[in-house]
């Protein structure tokens, strides 16, 4: 059953009555620009068909309840007085109310029941999806107009500001304005979005290593604390500001992380800018190229990688029928993602899911991902 039908059931035998509207936000995976969105810099994901969806309708009185399907359970809180607390999932939903009624949306209650296909801790930002699919909720509810760019926003200060993770803007932005069958390459300062239609012939494939990333994120703050220093090295706002050329000439006067941390950023956003123009020239050999280089860039000089996501991309790049790949994400564990001739596709999964398994001992999960439409509502 497909979780669209799912949620719907499911609102009718735990609300008594019918949902009155079905918002779906989608996960994403990063096709190349990693780590460089704090940096003000270049992005190109794309959403893909795995959601976050809720069934609802409006509720009298100014109080959200939710039935969760994948937790189990059934939590509330009120619009007024908003505190946050430790239950995990329920946080990302108050976090939006939150910055909504902070940005000055008057908000409506609303009850529904809420399910995902988007695995947790994965590198696919489950999180972001929960968030975009919550902002939705509201909007189709209390009846203020859909702004997706300004959504992202309030996603990602509802993700900084209540949960407490310092991410960008990339996540939230995709999950916003995803466009079906397309990438966006995306400018993190100017949060403009050129859509970049994916080449026919090419499957986009996700490499689920079977490891989550912990909620630490320790690791990726010393990360944004270190770029933040490099940049104000070079007297510039965020390492976007740094050109390849005017790097080399100076990368030897900073200290050896420093110079690897910045290396990374720095040719990163000069590969996924070439991705972008191999993509638009149909130079699917070019844009596999670029997408190994961003992973020996974020394993070597980034050091964001780990041994399972290399074994993962390894095995990916061993198999025929591979045009690049790559760690996605934040690191630490989770997806990788490749590039694969869309008739090997499904030889390419069975012979990487074999050889990743004897590698690691692990197994791994392989699917041919779409790009698919940012998040939406619409009446049940
Ligand atoms: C996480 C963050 C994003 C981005 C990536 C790394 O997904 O949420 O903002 O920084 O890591 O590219």
């Amino acid at each position: 059953m497909n979780l669209e039908q799912k949620v719907r059931d499911a609102f009718k035998s735990r609300f008594a009555g019918q949902p009155a509207m079905i918002v779906r936000a989608p996960g994403r995976v990063n096709l190349i620009g990693e780590h460089t969105d704090y940096n003000d810099g270049f992005v190109m994901p794309m959403a893909i068909d795995r959601s976050v969806w809720i069934a609802l309708r409006p509720a009298q009185g100014r109080r959200v309840t939710v039935h969760s399907l994948d937790f189990d359970k059934r939590d509330s809180f009120a619009l007024e007085g908003l505190q946050k607390n430790q239950s995990k999932w329920l946080e990302y939903l108050k976090g939006v109310a939150w910055v909504l009624q902070e940005a000055g949306y008057t908000l409506a209650g609303w009850e529904g029941v809420l399910t995902s296909d988007v695995p947790i801790g994965a590198g696919l930002s489950s999180s972001a999806a929960l968030e975009l699919a919550t902002a939705r909720a509201f909007q189709a509810v209390s009846g203020f107009d859909w702004e997706p760019k300004k959504m992202a926003l309030l996603g990602q200060r509802a993700e900084n500001k209540w949960v407490g993770v310092n991410c960008g803007i990339m996540d939230q932005l995709i999950s916003a304005a995803g466009k079906a069958g397309h990438a966006l390459l995306i400018d993190c300062r100017s949060l403009d979005c050129q859509p970049a239609p994916l080449p026919a012939g090419v499957a986009v494939v996700i490499l689920d290593t079977a490891t989550r990333r912990g909620l630490d994120s320790s690791a990726y703050n010393e990360r944004r604390l270190q770029c933040e220093t490099v940049a104000k090295f070079f007297g510039v706002k965020a390492l976007r500001d740094v050109d390849v050329a005017t790097f080399e000439a100076r990368q030897g006067e900073l200290e050896d992380v420093f110079r690897r941390r910045a290396r990374h950023v720095i040719t990163e956003d000069d590969r996924t800018l070439k991705a972008a123009e191999a993509l638009r020239r149909g130079d699917i050999g070019a844009l596999g190229r670029l997408l190994d280089a961003s992973h020996a860039s974020l394993r070597d000089d980034y050091e964001v990688s780990c041994q399972e996501l290399n074994a993962m991309v390894d095995c990916a790049r061993d198999a025929a029928g591979c045009l690049g790949a790559r760690m996605t994400g934040a690191g630490f564990g989770g997806c990788a993602v490749a590039l694969v001739e869309e008739a090997r596709a499904e030889v390419f999964a069975q012979s990487v899911t074999a050889n990743y398994e004897k590698a690691v001992n692990l197994k791994p999960h392989i699917y041919v991902c779409q790009a698919a439409e940012g998040a939406e509502a619409r009446p049940a």
